[in-house]
């Protein structure tokens, strides 16, 4: 049986759609941006090298935390778990996976990649390629139910971030020192924060299934907060993705000495 647009019962329009404005430019930006992204941190994730500054404790957020024997002395926070890595594995491939998994299955990403590089659906009243439409009922699509789990680890990654960017304040000569990249790694963190806890899911489980918010006003007072940042989500989300690249160029040009920390303290 015939199904879509092309359905029997359904109006018959000789073009693709009726529109004259220029719906195809918001899923062209969105493919430029994820796509800036994905080329960038993959390539980065996969250098295996100036990750690390030494003097400054800088460590960039795609190699953190750095768990195998591969990682050059003093960027392993957490300690060296495990042996020398293959240069196909990236050294941050701990954190690295569900990071991914948080972003692909966040509900601002979803929509921002449905529409553009899924094109499904495309854009109001635009007819999407494929014949049916089975929204998040099928594989791989119903995955995105897992996003809530995701989220938990992302708190955890959030929390390794938070120490890396702690640790930083170093100073070459040993205790305390402060630099431009300072500024930089505690800019992502604070933002990675806001895009973490504006999650969604962080909103269900601050305030979701209640039946009075009266009875539960701890629940209620997170809720409203998080609900403050929940509106900013889409903003957080492009946000975050320019901060950790920002970040990872800031440490990697510093770590290669094209140039140098500007140094405050
Ligand atoms: Fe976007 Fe959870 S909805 S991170």
């Amino acid at each position: 049986m015939t199904v879509g647009i092309n359905a029997p019962g359904r109006a018959r329009v000789p073009v693709r759609n009726l529109r004259t404005d220029r719906w195809w430019l918001p899923p062209l930006l969105t493919n430029l941006g994820l796509a800036t992204f994905v080329i960038y941190a993959t390539g980065r994730s996969f250098m295996g090298k100036w990750y690390w500054v030494n003097d400054y404790h800088y460590l960039t957020p795609f190699y953190s935390p750095c768990i195998s024997e591969s990682c050059v002395a003093g960027s392993s926070h957490f300690g060296q778990w495990i042996g020398e890595l293959p240069g196909w594995i990236p050294m941050g491939f701990l954190a690295l996976p569900f990071l991914l998994g948080f972003r692909l299955t966040c509900y601002y990403y979803r929509k921002a990649y449905y529409r553009s590089v899924w094109q499904s659906p495309l854009a109001c009243a635009v007819a999407e390629p494929r014949v049916e439409y089975s929204g998040e009922t099928k594989f791989p699509l119903i995955l995105q139910n897992l996003h809530r789990y995701f989220f938990y680890v992302a708190g955890l990654v959030a929390l390794v971030n938070t120490y890396d960017a702690i640790v930083a304040f170093h100073s070459p000569d040993g205790g305390f020192g402060m630099g431009l990249g300072n500024v930089i790694l505690l800019i992502n963190v604070v933002m990675l924060w806001a895009y973490t806890l504006s999650c969604h899911s962080c909103r269900h489980i601050a305030g979701g299934r209640l039946k009075h918010f009266s009875a539960h006003p701890i629940r209620y007072k997170l809720w409203t907060v998080v609900s403050k940042l929940n509106v900013r989500h889409m903003q957080l989300a492009w946000i975050t993705l320019g901060t950790l690249m920002l970040t990872d160029l800031y440490v990697m040009l510093v770590a290669s000495g094209a140039i140098s920390d500007l140094r405050f303290v």
